[in-house]
Protein backbone atom coordinates (compact mmCIF):
# COMPACT_ATOMS: atom_id res chain seq x y z
CA UNK A 1 0.00 0.00 0.00
CA UNK A 2 2.87 2.28 1.08
CA UNK A 3 5.29 1.50 -2.14
CA UNK A 4 2.10 2.41 -4.35
CA UNK A 5 3.13 6.46 -3.13
CA UNK A 6 6.34 5.40 -4.72
CA UNK A 7 5.63 5.49 -8.51
CA UNK A 8 8.84 4.64 -9.57
CA UNK A 9 9.35 1.14 -8.97
CA UNK A 10 13.07 1.25 -9.22
CA UNK A 11 13.28 3.57 -6.47
CA UNK A 12 11.32 0.70 -4.31
CA UNK A 13 14.75 -0.45 -3.04
CA UNK A 14 15.18 2.88 -1.20
CA UNK A 15 13.27 2.61 1.16
CA UNK A 16 14.82 2.51 5.00
CA UNK A 17 14.61 3.74 8.31
CA UNK A 18 14.50 7.16 9.32
CA UNK A 19 17.76 6.22 11.70
CA UNK A 20 19.34 5.18 8.67
CA UNK A 21 18.46 8.18 6.21
CA UNK A 22 20.41 10.31 9.08
CA UNK A 23 23.39 8.63 8.28
CA UNK A 24 23.57 10.67 5.06
CA UNK A 25 24.35 13.71 7.55
CA UNK A 26 27.93 14.28 8.46
CA UNK A 27 29.43 16.50 11.00
CA UNK A 28 29.59 20.22 9.36
CA UNK A 29 27.18 19.80 6.73
CA UNK A 30 24.54 22.36 5.00
CA UNK A 31 21.48 20.46 5.45
CA UNK A 32 17.88 21.83 3.48
CA UNK A 33 14.80 20.45 4.50
CA UNK A 34 11.30 21.27 3.37
CA UNK A 35 8.78 22.88 6.01
CA UNK A 36 7.72 26.87 5.82
CA UNK A 37 5.79 28.14 8.79
CA UNK A 38 5.44 25.01 10.56
CA UNK A 39 4.22 22.97 7.44
CA UNK A 40 5.15 20.28 5.49
CA UNK A 41 8.58 20.14 7.10
CA UNK A 42 10.16 16.86 7.40
CA UNK A 43 9.53 15.08 10.29
CA UNK A 44 11.57 11.64 10.77
CA UNK A 45 14.94 12.30 10.10
CA UNK A 46 15.62 15.34 11.73
CA UNK A 47 14.08 13.35 15.33
CA UNK A 48 16.56 10.79 13.95
CA UNK A 49 19.52 13.04 13.71
CA UNK A 50 18.70 15.02 17.14
CA UNK A 51 18.72 11.51 18.42
CA UNK A 52 22.37 10.26 17.34
CA UNK A 53 23.37 13.45 18.05
CA UNK A 54 23.16 11.98 22.04
CA UNK A 55 25.60 9.20 21.14
CA UNK A 56 28.35 11.61 18.70
CA UNK A 57 27.73 14.83 18.21
CA UNK A 58 27.16 16.65 14.93
CA UNK A 59 27.02 21.03 13.79
CA UNK A 60 24.91 21.20 10.63
CA UNK A 61 23.77 24.44 8.85
CA UNK A 62 20.34 24.21 8.80
CA UNK A 63 18.02 25.90 5.98
CA UNK A 64 14.82 25.64 5.72
CA UNK A 65 11.69 27.76 3.64
CA UNK A 66 10.86 29.30 6.86
CA UNK A 67 9.51 27.45 10.48
CA UNK A 68 9.27 24.25 11.32
CA UNK A 69 6.65 22.59 13.35
CA UNK A 70 6.24 19.61 15.59
CA UNK A 71 8.63 21.06 17.81
CA UNK A 72 11.24 20.15 15.55
CA UNK A 73 13.07 23.84 16.29
CA UNK A 74 13.42 23.22 19.45
CA UNK A 75 14.47 19.26 19.79
CA UNK A 76 17.33 20.34 17.00
CA UNK A 77 18.08 23.07 19.36
CA UNK A 78 18.34 21.25 22.34
CA UNK A 79 20.50 18.01 20.39
CA UNK A 80 22.98 21.11 20.13
CA UNK A 81 23.08 20.02 16.46
CA UNK A 82 22.49 23.16 15.17
CA UNK A 83 25.20 25.60 14.50
CA UNK A 84 23.81 27.86 11.74
CA UNK A 85 20.27 28.33 10.76
CA UNK A 86 18.94 30.20 8.09
CA UNK A 87 16.27 31.89 7.36
CA UNK A 88 13.19 32.45 9.43
CA UNK A 89 12.22 30.45 12.75
CA UNK A 90 9.20 31.26 15.76
CA UNK A 91 10.40 28.83 18.48
CA UNK A 92 11.10 29.75 21.83
CA UNK A 93 14.34 27.68 22.61
CA UNK A 94 15.67 27.96 19.59
CA UNK A 95 15.21 32.01 19.55
CA UNK A 96 17.17 31.88 23.24
CA UNK A 97 20.10 29.98 21.88
CA UNK A 98 19.90 32.43 19.37
CA UNK A 99 20.07 35.73 21.33
CA UNK A 100 22.23 33.64 23.37
CA UNK A 101 25.05 33.55 20.41
CA UNK A 102 24.97 29.96 20.32
CA UNK A 103 23.07 29.24 17.07
CA UNK A 104 24.16 31.68 14.41
CA UNK A 105 21.16 32.80 12.88
CA UNK A 106 20.73 34.50 9.15
CA UNK A 107 17.35 36.51 9.18
CA UNK A 108 16.88 36.76 5.42
CA UNK A 109 14.52 38.48 3.32
CA UNK A 110 12.59 35.04 2.43
CA UNK A 111 12.68 35.25 -1.60
CA UNK A 112 16.72 35.90 -1.88
CA UNK A 113 17.90 32.86 0.03
CA UNK A 114 17.68 30.10 -2.93
CA UNK A 115 18.81 32.82 -5.21
CA UNK A 116 22.20 32.90 -3.18
CA UNK A 117 22.38 29.26 -3.26
CA UNK A 118 21.86 29.25 -7.16
CA UNK A 119 24.55 31.99 -7.68
CA UNK A 120 27.21 30.07 -5.09
CA UNK A 121 26.75 32.92 -2.83
CA UNK A 122 25.76 30.54 -0.27
CA UNK A 123 26.90 26.62 -0.01
CA UNK A 124 24.48 24.61 -1.53
CA UNK A 125 22.57 21.74 0.63
CA UNK A 126 24.92 18.51 0.93
CA UNK A 127 21.60 16.69 1.32
CA UNK A 128 18.25 18.26 1.02
CA UNK A 129 14.83 16.32 3.22
CA UNK A 130 11.98 17.21 1.94
CA UNK A 131 8.23 15.57 3.05
CA UNK A 132 6.56 14.59 -0.05
CA UNK A 133 2.66 12.74 -0.39
CA UNK A 134 4.53 10.60 -3.16
CA UNK A 135 7.34 10.36 -5.84
CA UNK A 136 6.60 10.00 -9.47
CA UNK A 137 6.69 7.48 -12.32
CA UNK A 138 9.72 9.82 -13.58
CA UNK A 139 11.09 9.70 -9.89
CA UNK A 140 10.14 13.97 -9.25
CA UNK A 141 8.69 14.30 -5.94
CA UNK A 142 5.14 15.72 -5.02
CA UNK A 143 5.17 17.78 -1.72
CA UNK A 144 2.59 18.37 0.37
CA UNK A 145 1.48 21.33 2.38
CA UNK A 146 4.50 23.84 1.73
CA UNK A 147 6.71 23.87 -0.77
CA UNK A 148 8.82 26.81 0.29
CA UNK A 149 12.42 26.02 -0.78
CA UNK A 150 11.83 22.41 -1.05
CA UNK A 151 12.26 22.54 -5.35
CA UNK A 152 15.32 24.95 -5.34
CA UNK A 153 17.21 22.56 -1.95
CA UNK A 154 16.38 19.15 -3.94
CA UNK A 155 17.84 20.30 -7.46
CA UNK A 156 21.09 22.09 -5.98
CA UNK A 157 21.59 19.10 -2.70
CA UNK A 158 24.13 15.87 -3.78
CA UNK A 159 21.60 14.11 -2.25
CA UNK A 160 18.19 13.66 -1.36
CA UNK A 161 16.06 12.02 1.40
CA UNK A 162 12.31 11.90 0.89
CA UNK A 163 9.87 11.57 3.65
CA UNK A 164 6.80 10.32 2.36
CA UNK A 165 3.82 11.24 4.75
CA UNK A 166 1.56 8.45 3.97
CA UNK A 167 -1.52 10.66 6.59
CA UNK A 168 -1.24 13.66 4.02
CA UNK A 169 -4.09 13.06 1.28
CA UNK A 170 -2.93 11.95 -2.10
CA UNK A 171 -5.77 13.91 -3.37
CA UNK A 172 -3.29 16.97 -3.00
CA UNK A 173 -1.30 15.85 -6.10
CA UNK A 174 -1.99 18.70 -8.40
CA UNK A 175 -2.08 21.61 -6.06
CA UNK A 176 1.59 22.88 -6.23
CA UNK A 177 2.72 24.96 -9.70
CA UNK A 178 6.74 24.21 -9.58
CA UNK A 179 8.71 26.98 -11.36
CA UNK A 180 12.30 27.42 -11.09
CA UNK A 181 13.81 30.61 -12.79
CA UNK A 182 16.99 29.95 -14.79
CA UNK A 183 20.30 31.91 -14.37
CA UNK A 184 21.04 35.41 -14.66
CA UNK A 185 21.59 37.85 -16.19
CA UNK A 186 19.77 35.67 -19.00
CA UNK A 187 16.82 35.38 -17.79
CA UNK A 188 13.30 35.91 -19.16
CA UNK A 189 10.74 37.80 -17.61
CA UNK A 190 9.09 35.36 -15.21
CA UNK A 191 5.52 34.49 -16.65
CA UNK A 192 3.09 34.50 -14.05
CA UNK A 193 0.55 37.76 -14.69
CA UNK A 194 -2.50 36.45 -12.92
CA UNK A 195 -2.72 35.48 -9.22
CA UNK A 196 -4.08 31.78 -10.82
CA UNK A 197 -1.45 31.43 -13.32
CA UNK A 198 -0.02 27.82 -13.76
CA UNK A 199 3.66 28.07 -15.19
CA UNK A 200 5.63 25.25 -14.12
CA UNK A 201 5.01 21.67 -13.11
CA UNK A 202 3.53 19.98 -10.11
CA UNK A 203 6.16 18.29 -8.66
CA UNK A 204 9.99 18.65 -8.38
CA UNK A 205 12.01 17.84 -11.47
CA UNK A 206 15.02 16.13 -10.20
CA UNK A 207 16.75 12.78 -11.99
CA UNK A 208 15.64 9.71 -9.87
CA UNK A 209 19.17 8.84 -8.94
CA UNK A 210 20.21 11.66 -6.84
CA UNK A 211 17.32 10.48 -4.21
CA UNK A 212 19.39 8.40 -1.72
CA UNK A 213 16.96 7.14 0.94
CA UNK A 214 13.23 7.28 1.17
CA UNK A 215 11.64 7.29 4.79
CA UNK A 216 7.70 6.74 5.28
CA UNK A 217 5.67 8.73 8.08
CA UNK A 218 2.72 9.67 9.33
CA UNK A 219 3.16 12.11 11.92
CA UNK A 220 0.33 15.26 11.07
CA UNK A 221 1.68 19.15 10.80
CA UNK A 222 1.40 20.96 13.52
CA UNK A 223 -1.90 23.01 13.94
CA UNK A 224 -1.95 26.94 13.78
CA UNK A 225 -2.00 28.82 17.15
CA UNK A 226 -3.25 31.91 16.04
CA UNK A 227 -5.91 32.95 18.17
CA UNK A 228 -9.05 35.03 17.58
CA UNK A 229 -9.56 38.09 16.98
CA UNK A 230 -9.88 40.66 20.44
CA UNK A 231 -11.24 44.02 20.70
CA UNK A 232 -7.67 45.39 19.96
CA UNK A 233 -7.38 43.29 16.34
CA UNK A 234 -11.19 43.93 15.46
CA UNK A 235 -10.64 47.30 16.02
CA UNK A 236 -7.74 47.03 13.41
CA UNK A 237 -9.20 45.79 10.77
CA UNK A 238 -12.14 47.74 10.97
CA UNK A 239 -9.75 50.99 10.57
CA UNK A 240 -8.15 49.18 7.53
CA UNK A 241 -11.58 47.94 5.51
CA UNK A 242 -13.10 51.88 5.79
CA UNK A 243 -9.71 52.73 4.37
CA UNK A 244 -9.67 50.54 1.85
CA UNK A 245 -13.84 51.47 0.66
CA UNK A 246 -12.94 54.98 0.95
CA UNK A 247 -9.49 53.70 -1.61
CA UNK A 248 -12.08 51.72 -3.92
CA UNK A 249 -14.53 55.01 -3.71
CA UNK A 250 -11.83 57.22 -4.78
CA UNK A 251 -11.14 55.18 -7.88
CA UNK A 252 -7.80 54.65 -6.23
CA UNK A 253 -8.29 50.60 -6.09
CA UNK A 254 -10.50 48.45 -7.80
CA UNK A 255 -13.61 46.82 -7.04
CA UNK A 256 -11.97 43.56 -5.90
CA UNK A 257 -8.60 45.53 -4.05
CA UNK A 258 -5.96 43.62 -6.46
CA UNK A 259 -4.44 40.98 -4.73
CA UNK A 260 -3.72 40.62 -1.10
CA UNK A 261 -0.99 39.59 0.75
CA UNK A 262 -1.32 39.04 4.71
CA UNK A 263 1.86 38.03 7.34
CA UNK A 264 1.95 35.84 10.09
CA UNK A 265 0.52 35.66 13.40
CA UNK A 266 -2.99 36.96 15.28
CA UNK A 267 -3.33 40.36 13.97
CA UNK A 268 -2.55 39.42 10.45
CA UNK A 269 -5.30 36.99 10.54
CA UNK A 270 -7.50 39.10 12.70
CA UNK A 271 -6.91 42.19 9.76
CA UNK A 272 -7.73 39.05 6.79
CA UNK A 273 -10.99 38.30 8.91
CA UNK A 274 -12.36 41.66 9.35
CA UNK A 275 -12.77 41.56 5.62
CA UNK A 276 -15.39 38.89 6.11
CA UNK A 277 -17.71 41.32 7.44
CA UNK A 278 -17.18 44.08 4.33
CA UNK A 279 -18.78 44.30 1.09
CA UNK A 280 -15.61 43.29 -0.90
CA UNK A 281 -15.78 40.61 -2.69
CA UNK A 282 -14.31 38.71 -6.11
CA UNK A 283 -10.71 39.04 -4.00
CA UNK A 284 -7.69 37.42 -4.49
CA UNK A 285 -4.41 35.99 -2.71
CA UNK A 286 -1.24 36.27 -3.87
CA UNK A 287 0.45 35.71 -0.76
CA UNK A 288 2.87 33.77 1.95
CA UNK A 289 1.24 31.33 4.15
CA UNK A 290 -2.30 30.88 3.80
CA UNK A 291 -3.97 30.72 7.02
CA UNK A 292 -7.91 30.05 8.31
CA UNK A 293 -8.70 33.79 7.26
CA UNK A 294 -8.30 32.34 3.72
CA UNK A 295 -10.85 29.72 4.18
CA UNK A 296 -13.01 31.42 5.56
CA UNK A 297 -13.27 33.86 3.21
CA UNK A 298 -13.52 30.99 0.59
CA UNK A 299 -16.37 29.54 2.33
CA UNK A 300 -18.30 32.70 2.48
CA UNK A 301 -17.77 33.45 -1.21
CA UNK A 302 -15.81 36.52 -0.61
CA UNK A 303 -11.88 35.25 -2.25
CA UNK A 304 -12.29 33.67 -5.64
CA UNK A 305 -8.31 32.56 -5.51
CA UNK A 306 -5.25 31.92 -3.06
CA UNK A 307 -1.90 31.50 -4.19
CA UNK A 308 0.48 30.80 -1.55
CA UNK A 309 3.36 28.90 -0.70
CA UNK A 310 2.30 26.88 2.59
CA UNK A 311 -0.66 26.44 4.39
CA UNK A 312 -1.49 26.54 8.18
CA UNK A 313 -4.50 25.92 9.95
CA UNK A 314 -6.21 25.22 13.46
CA UNK A 315 -6.90 21.92 14.61
CA UNK A 316 -11.12 22.83 13.67
CA UNK A 317 -9.88 24.16 10.04
CA UNK A 318 -7.22 21.45 9.29
CA UNK A 319 -10.12 18.91 8.88
CA UNK A 320 -12.51 21.10 6.88
CA UNK A 321 -10.05 21.66 4.37
CA UNK A 322 -7.92 18.79 4.16
CA UNK A 323 -10.75 16.04 4.00
CA UNK A 324 -12.34 18.18 1.42
CA UNK A 325 -9.26 19.35 -0.57
CA UNK A 326 -10.67 18.52 -3.95
CA UNK A 327 -13.34 21.36 -2.97
CA UNK A 328 -10.93 23.86 -3.03
CA UNK A 329 -8.32 22.54 -5.49
CA UNK A 330 -9.50 25.07 -8.26
CA UNK A 331 -9.03 27.75 -5.92
CA UNK A 332 -5.70 27.11 -4.77
CA UNK A 333 -2.21 27.13 -5.63
CA UNK A 334 0.58 26.65 -3.58
CA UNK A 335 4.23 27.97 -5.10
CA UNK A 336 8.57 27.98 -3.94
CA UNK A 337 8.27 30.97 -1.98
CA UNK A 338 10.88 32.45 -4.30
CA UNK A 339 7.75 32.96 -6.80
CA UNK A 340 5.24 33.41 -3.98
CA UNK A 341 7.20 36.57 -2.67
CA UNK A 342 9.16 37.39 -6.04
CA UNK A 343 9.73 41.35 -6.14
CA UNK A 344 9.24 41.12 -9.98
CA UNK A 345 5.61 39.62 -9.53
CA UNK A 346 5.10 41.33 -6.54
CA UNK A 347 5.11 44.43 -8.56
CA UNK A 348 3.63 43.45 -11.27
CA UNK A 349 0.80 42.36 -9.69
CA UNK A 350 0.52 45.67 -7.60
CA UNK A 351 -0.48 43.72 -4.33
CA UNK A 352 -1.60 44.85 -1.46
CA UNK A 353 0.49 44.02 1.23
CA UNK A 354 -0.17 43.79 5.07
CA UNK A 355 2.44 43.10 7.60
CA UNK A 356 2.76 43.48 11.30
CA UNK A 357 5.42 45.73 13.34
CA UNK A 358 6.71 44.90 16.79
CA UNK A 359 7.14 48.92 16.79
CA UNK A 360 7.07 51.69 14.35
CA UNK A 361 8.76 55.62 14.94
CA UNK A 362 6.62 59.05 14.33
CA UNK A 363 8.14 58.89 10.66
CA UNK A 364 7.31 55.53 9.61
CA UNK A 365 10.30 53.24 10.16
CA UNK A 366 9.51 50.00 11.17
CA UNK A 367 10.79 47.26 13.27
CA UNK A 368 9.60 43.74 12.45
CA UNK A 369 12.13 41.69 14.01
CA UNK A 370 14.19 42.41 17.39
CA UNK A 371 12.91 43.46 20.88
CA UNK A 372 14.51 46.11 22.39
CA UNK A 373 16.96 46.50 19.17
CA UNK A 374 18.43 43.21 20.38
CA UNK A 375 16.37 40.22 21.18
CA UNK A 376 15.43 38.23 17.81
CA UNK A 377 11.79 37.59 17.86
CA UNK A 378 11.25 35.20 14.36
CA UNK A 379 12.82 37.20 11.88
CA UNK A 380 11.94 39.52 8.55
CA UNK A 381 10.22 36.53 6.68
CA UNK A 382 8.57 37.90 3.71
CA UNK A 383 7.38 41.14 4.84
CA UNK A 384 9.81 42.73 3.20
CA UNK A 385 9.84 41.17 0.02
CA UNK A 386 6.17 42.65 -0.36
CA UNK A 387 6.90 45.99 1.64
CA UNK A 388 8.90 47.35 -0.74
CA UNK A 389 7.42 46.68 -3.87
CA UNK A 390 3.91 46.63 -3.41
CA UNK A 391 1.21 48.87 -4.52
CA UNK A 392 0.14 49.82 -1.37
CA UNK A 393 2.43 48.56 2.18
CA UNK A 394 0.32 48.33 4.88
CA UNK A 395 2.02 47.96 8.54
CA UNK A 396 -0.66 46.58 11.58
CA UNK A 397 0.48 46.81 15.20
CA UNK A 398 -1.45 46.96 18.65
CA UNK A 399 -0.85 50.80 20.14
CA UNK A 400 0.32 49.27 23.34
CA UNK A 401 2.24 45.45 24.20
CA UNK A 402 2.46 44.32 27.78
CA UNK A 403 -0.02 45.55 29.43
CA UNK A 404 0.54 48.77 28.09
CA UNK A 405 4.11 49.19 29.85
CA UNK A 406 5.26 49.28 25.69
CA UNK A 407 4.01 51.60 23.14
CA UNK A 408 4.34 50.05 20.02
CA UNK A 409 4.65 54.06 18.58
CA UNK A 410 8.12 55.36 19.56
CA UNK A 411 10.52 58.19 18.65
CA UNK A 412 13.03 55.95 16.74
CA UNK A 413 12.85 52.29 16.27
CA UNK A 414 15.14 50.29 18.10
CA UNK A 415 15.89 48.51 14.84
CA UNK A 416 15.14 49.17 11.21
CA UNK A 417 13.73 46.02 8.68
CA UNK A 418 11.46 48.70 6.92
CA UNK A 419 12.55 52.04 6.69
CA UNK A 420 10.50 54.97 5.95
CA UNK A 421 10.35 54.72 2.14
CA UNK A 422 9.01 51.57 2.09
CA UNK A 423 6.14 52.58 4.44
CA UNK A 424 2.56 53.43 3.10
CA UNK A 425 -0.16 53.08 5.72
CA UNK A 426 0.15 52.27 9.46
CA UNK A 427 -2.70 50.76 11.37
CA UNK A 428 -3.10 50.31 15.14
CA UNK A 429 -6.58 49.82 17.38
CA UNK A 430 -6.06 53.72 17.62
CA UNK A 431 -6.49 54.98 13.70
CA UNK A 432 -4.95 55.01 10.73
CA UNK A 433 -2.21 56.67 9.15
CA UNK A 434 -2.08 57.28 5.81
CA UNK A 435 1.74 58.33 4.99
CA UNK A 436 1.85 58.58 0.93
CA UNK A 437 2.78 61.81 -0.47
CA UNK A 438 3.59 63.55 3.16
CA UNK A 439 7.00 64.65 4.26
CA UNK A 440 8.54 63.51 7.30
CA UNK A 441 7.59 66.34 9.84
CA UNK A 442 4.20 66.07 7.81
CA UNK A 443 3.97 62.20 8.53
CA UNK A 444 4.85 62.58 12.44
CA UNK A 445 1.37 64.84 13.23
CA UNK A 446 -0.53 61.95 11.43
CA UNK A 447 1.20 59.34 12.87
CA UNK A 448 0.88 61.00 16.60
CA UNK A 449 -2.91 62.05 15.93
CA UNK A 450 -3.87 58.61 14.77
CA UNK A 451 -1.76 55.65 15.69
CA UNK A 452 -0.33 56.42 19.48
CA UNK A 453 -2.14 54.95 22.54
CA UNK A 454 -3.59 58.16 24.36
CA UNK A 455 -1.30 57.21 27.66
CA UNK A 456 1.79 58.00 25.13
CA UNK A 457 0.45 60.74 22.91
CA UNK A 458 1.73 63.83 24.91
CA UNK A 459 4.90 62.21 25.49
CA UNK A 460 5.60 61.85 21.94
CA UNK A 461 3.93 64.94 20.81
CA UNK A 462 6.46 66.90 23.39
CA UNK A 463 9.07 64.71 21.62
CA UNK A 464 8.87 65.58 18.09
CA UNK A 465 8.00 69.33 19.06
CA UNK A 466 11.42 69.51 21.41
CA UNK A 467 13.07 68.05 17.83
CA UNK A 468 11.42 70.46 15.55
CA UNK A 469 12.79 72.96 17.73
CA UNK A 470 16.10 71.99 17.25
CA UNK A 471 15.46 71.38 13.12
CA UNK A 472 16.06 69.30 10.39
CA UNK A 473 14.52 67.56 7.75
CA UNK A 474 13.57 64.07 9.88
CA UNK A 475 13.75 66.20 13.47
CA UNK A 476 15.82 64.01 16.55
CA UNK A 477 17.00 64.42 19.54
CA UNK A 478 19.63 61.90 18.98
CA UNK A 479 20.38 62.00 22.56
CA UNK A 480 17.03 61.43 23.73
CA UNK A 481 15.78 58.98 20.93
CA UNK A 482 16.20 55.72 22.93
CA UNK A 483 15.03 57.32 26.51
CA UNK A 484 12.10 54.98 26.31
CA UNK A 485 13.25 51.93 25.22
CA UNK A 486 16.07 52.85 28.27
CA UNK A 487 13.61 53.69 30.50
CA UNK A 488 11.80 50.04 30.04
CA UNK A 489 14.95 48.17 30.84
CA UNK A 490 15.36 50.39 33.92
CA UNK A 491 12.05 51.16 35.08
CA UNK A 492 9.88 48.10 33.45
CA UNK A 493 8.07 50.85 31.52
CA UNK A 494 8.10 53.32 28.57
CA UNK A 495 5.96 55.51 30.54
CA UNK A 496 8.62 58.63 31.54
CA UNK A 497 8.82 59.99 35.47
CA UNK A 498 8.48 63.96 33.73
N1 LIG B 1 8.13 45.12 22.13
C1 LIG B 1 8.20 43.92 22.74
N2 LIG B 1 7.29 42.93 22.55
C2 LIG B 1 6.27 43.19 21.72
C3 LIG B 1 6.11 44.43 21.09
C4 LIG B 1 7.12 45.41 21.30
N3 LIG B 1 7.05 46.59 20.71
N4 LIG B 1 5.00 44.37 20.34
C5 LIG B 1 4.46 43.15 20.50
N5 LIG B 1 5.22 42.44 21.35
C6 LIG B 1 5.00 41.06 21.80
C7 LIG B 1 3.56 40.81 22.23
O1 LIG B 1 3.36 41.23 23.55
C8 LIG B 1 3.49 39.30 22.07
O2 LIG B 1 4.16 38.71 23.16
P1 LIG B 1 3.69 37.30 23.80
O3 LIG B 1 3.95 36.29 22.71
O4 LIG B 1 4.58 37.15 24.99
O5 LIG B 1 2.23 37.49 24.11
C9 LIG B 1 4.33 39.02 20.81
O6 LIG B 1 5.17 40.19 20.66
C10 LIG B 1 3.51 38.82 19.55
O7 LIG B 1 2.68 39.92 19.38
P2 LIG B 1 1.19 39.85 18.86
O8 LIG B 1 0.59 41.18 19.21
O9 LIG B 1 0.47 38.63 19.33
O10 LIG B 1 1.41 39.84 17.28
P3 LIG B 1 1.56 38.70 16.18
O11 LIG B 1 1.30 37.32 16.66
O12 LIG B 1 0.76 39.18 15.06
O13 LIG B 1 3.15 38.76 15.82
C11 LIG B 1 5.16 39.73 14.92
C12 LIG B 1 3.75 39.98 15.50
C13 LIG B 1 5.74 41.07 14.49
C14 LIG B 1 6.08 39.11 15.98
C15 LIG B 1 5.03 38.73 13.71
O14 LIG B 1 4.05 39.20 12.82
C16 LIG B 1 6.35 38.58 12.95
O15 LIG B 1 7.21 37.81 13.35
N6 LIG B 1 6.53 39.34 11.86
C17 LIG B 1 7.76 39.34 11.07
C18 LIG B 1 7.73 38.37 9.92
C19 LIG B 1 6.65 38.67 8.94
O16 LIG B 1 6.09 39.76 8.87
N7 LIG B 1 6.31 37.67 8.15
C20 LIG B 1 5.21 37.74 7.22
C21 LIG B 1 5.60 38.02 5.84
S1 LIG B 1 4.50 37.25 4.71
Amino acid sequence: MQLERIRNSSLHEKVMSAAQASEFIKDGMTVGMSGFTRAGEAKAVPKALAERCKQQPIKINLMTGASLGNDLDKILTESGSLARRMPFQVDTTLRKAINNGEVMFIDQHLSEMVEQLRNHQLARPDVAIIEAIAITEEGHIVPTTSVGNSASFAVFAEKVIVEINTLHSDKLEGLHDIYIPSYRPTRTPLPLVQVDDRIGSTAIPIPAEKIAGIVFTSTPDSYSTVSDPDAETASIARHLVNFLKDEMAQGRLPNNLGPLQAGIGNIANAVMMGLLDSDFDDLTMYSEVLQDSTFDLIDAGKLRFASGCSVILSERMNAKVFDHIEDYKDKLVLRPQEMSNHPEIVRRLGIIAINTALEFDLYGNVNSTHVCGTKMMNGIGGSGDFARNANMSIFVTKSIAKDGAISSVVPMVSHVDHTEHDVDILVTDQGLADLRGLAPRERAVRVIQNCVHPDYRNQLMDYFERACARGGHTPHLIEEAYRWHVNLQTHGTMKLAN
